[in-house]
C-alpha cells in the first residue's frame, strides 16, 4: 500500500482553542478514509489545513516526497489535492457537459491544444460525458443550464467537477448534509463506485454511510485523534465509544 498523503503534526490554534492538536493521519492510495467524532472536534479545520484554506500554527503535509505545506490552495490541487465545493465553483447559466468540459480543459491545460480545435472539443466533451456518467448524473440533464438541476444532481456534478482533474486525494466534508434518504444512498454508491481509483477523506455524521462505506476510520475528538481504524477496530474500541459511539455502533 503507498501513501497518498501524510498529516504530520498539523496544529491550528484559535487563541486558547487548539482546533487541531498535533494531528497525524495518513491516506493510502485508492482508501476510503473516514473522519468521524463530536460537533466541534476540528474535523472541517482539518480538511481546511488539508485542503490550503487554512495555514497551519504547526506541522507539515506531504504527498510523497513532495512537501505541500506551505502550497496555495490552487498548487495543490494541481499537485493532486481536490475537494468537492458546494454549489458556488458551477457556471449556473453553461450546461452540466460544458461545465465538465471547462474543468477538464482547465486542468489539462495546453494538452488538449496539440489537437486540431474540432477534435480537441471531442475529446473534450468525450471526457465530459464520461465524467458525468460516472458520477450517474440524470442523462436528461445533461444539456440543462446547471443552475435549474435539483440540489442531488448539482451535487453530483459538483463531483465530477472534484474528479475532472484526475485527483489522487478527494477531501469530503460532510457531502450528505442536506440530501434526502435516496439522495444519500444514490451519493454513498457514488462514493463507494471510486474505491481505488482516488483516496477519500470523508467527514460525515451519517454513520450507516461511514460504517457502510470506510476502509478506515480516524476518529478526533477535541483536535486530537483518539484512534484509527478498520470499522471493527473502531466500533470495539472503548475510548471512542465512550468520547463519540455511544450506543450507536452497538
Ligand atoms: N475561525 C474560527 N475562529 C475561532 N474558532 C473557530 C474557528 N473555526 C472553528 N473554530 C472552533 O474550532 C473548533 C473546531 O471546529 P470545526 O468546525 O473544525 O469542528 P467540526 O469537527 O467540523 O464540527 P462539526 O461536526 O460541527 O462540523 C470549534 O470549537 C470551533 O468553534
Ligand atoms: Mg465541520
Amino acid at each position: 500500500m503507498t501513501i497518498a498523503l501524510q498529516a504530520h503534526h498539523l496544529t491550528k490554534r484559535y487563541g486558547a482553542l487548539v482546533a487541531c492538536d498535533q494531528v497525524s493521519l495518513s491516506l493510502l492510495s485508492g482508501e476510503i478514509h473516514a473522519l468521524i467524532g463530536p460537533n466541534g472536534a476540528g474535523k472541517s479545520t482539518l480538511i481546511h489545513l488539508l485542503s490550503g484554506t487554512i495555514a497551519p500554527d504547526a506541522g507539515k503535509l506531504l504527498m510523497g516526497d513532495r512537501d505541500l505545506t506551505r502550497l496555495s490552495p490552487h498548487a495543490r490541487v494541481r499537485a493532486g489535492l481536490s475537494r468537492s465545493y458546494q454549489i458556488t465553483n458551477i457556471f449556473k447559466q453553461l450546461s452540466a457537459i460544458d461545465n465538465l468540459m471547462l474543468a477538464v480543459q482547465a486542468h489539462a491545460g495546453s494538452s488538449f491544444e496539440f489537437w486540431r480545435p474540432r477534435c480537441a472539443d471531442q475529446a473534450l466533451r468525450e471526457t465530459a460525458i464520461q465524467l458525468a456518467g460516472q458520477c450517474a448524473i440524470d442523462q436528461e440533464l445533461w444539456s440543462q443550464p446547471a443552475g435549474v438541476l435539483p440540489h442531488g444532481e448539482q451535487r453530483k456534478l459538483e463531483f465530477a467537477l472534484a474528479l475532472a482533474g484526475q485527483p489522487s486525494v478527494l477531501l469530503l466534508d460532510e457531502p450528505m448534509a442536506g440530501m434526502g434518504p435516496d439522495e444519500t444512498i444514490r451519493l454513498t454508491e457514488l462514493i463507494a463506485s471510486l474505491r481505488g481509483q482516488v483516496a477519500i477523506l470523508l467527514v460525515e455524521h451519517d454513520m450507516q454511510a461511514v460504517f457502510r462505506l470506510a476502509d478506515r476510520i480516524s476518529v478526533l475528538v477535541y483536535g486530537r485523534v483518539i484512534a484509527t481504524g478498520t470499522p471493527e477496530e473502531i466500533r470495539a474500541n472503548t475510548a471512542v465509544r465512550q468520547a463519540y459511539l455511544g450506543e450507536e455502533a452497538a
